[in-house]
Order: structure tokens, then sequence, then C-alpha cells
């Protein structure tokens, strides 16, 4: 996986008046801000892009059961979903870590119901980390289709 330099240029606009990769992970930080990650000190940040081309952020939220925490990227497809939003092309998700943070295994699976073979893009504060499809993260889904056979 290639490992580069983010774009210096944040508000530059990328095809189409999309989002581009910059703008996303600017997205995304900012989100991170917003972390209520008071039990794990472990801020993530998550930016979903729309099929038409809009920014919906997420970030973790804490409680003090610990175990009704929930991530940033799920926070932002319940956000956007609530929204209206049924078309995803990417997700980026930012964690002040050297190796990539990815989405856990109930993000992998709420990402693929609603999301399907998402661009995941990972990133930490200085770079982009890793970039992946959904698909690889989880090779072999249960989703609705299994549902229908029955
Ligand atoms: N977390 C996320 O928000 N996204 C990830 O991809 C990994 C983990 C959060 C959950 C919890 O608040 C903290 O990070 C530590 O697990």
């Amino acid at each position: 996986m290639a490992d580069f330099p983010l774009p210096r240029k944040s508000s530059s606009r990328g095809r189409a008046g999309r989002p581009s990769i910059a703008e996303l992970v600017g997205a995304a930080r900012a989100a991170r801000e917003h972390a209520l990650a008071g039990f794990s000190h472990f801020q993530v940040g998550a930016a979903l892009e729309t099929a038409d081309g809009q920014v919906i952020t997420g970030c973790n939220v804490e409680n003090a059961t610990f175990g009704l925490t929930i991530c940033a990227e799920r926070v932002a497809m319940f956000k956007a979903l609530s929204e209206g939003h049924r078309a995803f092309r990417r997700i980026v998700v930012v964690a002040d870590t050297a190796a990539p943070t990815p989405p856990c295994g109930a993000c992998r699976q709420i990402l693929w119901e609603f999301g399907g073979d998402l661009d995941v893009i990972l990133a930490n504060l200085k770079r982009q980390t890793a970039r992946m499809r959904l698909a690889d993260l989880l090779p072999l889904p249960f989703d609705a289709r299994l549902l229908d056979e029955t």
C-alpha cells in the first residue's frame, strides 16, 4: 500500500465538485476534535462521502458503560442515513497512530450493509497511511442477500 504525504492544499476540490482526499481528511480531522474519548483517550474522526459529493462526519462517542461506545465510522454512517443519504463513495478515518487505524468489525459490517464496497482511506495527523476497499476488509460478508434466499 502506498504511503504518501497528503496534498498540501486542503481547499482544493476534486473532480466534478467532489471533495478531494485532502478535504475529506481535513473534515475527518476536524470531526476528531469533537471525539468523546475520555475513557480510552483514543480520538477518531471519520468523513463519509456520499455519492453526490456531500461530506458527513463522525467522531467516536464513549460513555461510562464502555460497551455502548460508538465508533466514528458508525456515527458518520448513521448521521448520513438519518439525513436521507443512501449511496456512498468513500470514507476517511483519522486517528493519531503511526500505523493505519482500520474500522473495527462492527463498523465494517455497518459500512458494508449501507455503503457497499467503499473506498476506505486511513490517515493519521500527518499523512495518509493506507487505502483499501471495504470488500478486502470484509471478504465474506453477511448481508440482506442471504436473508432473501430463505
Ligand atoms: N474507534 C473508532 O472510533 N474507530 C475505529 O476505527 C477504531 C476504534 C474508537 C472506539 C473507542 O472509542 C476508541 O476508538 C478505542 O477503541
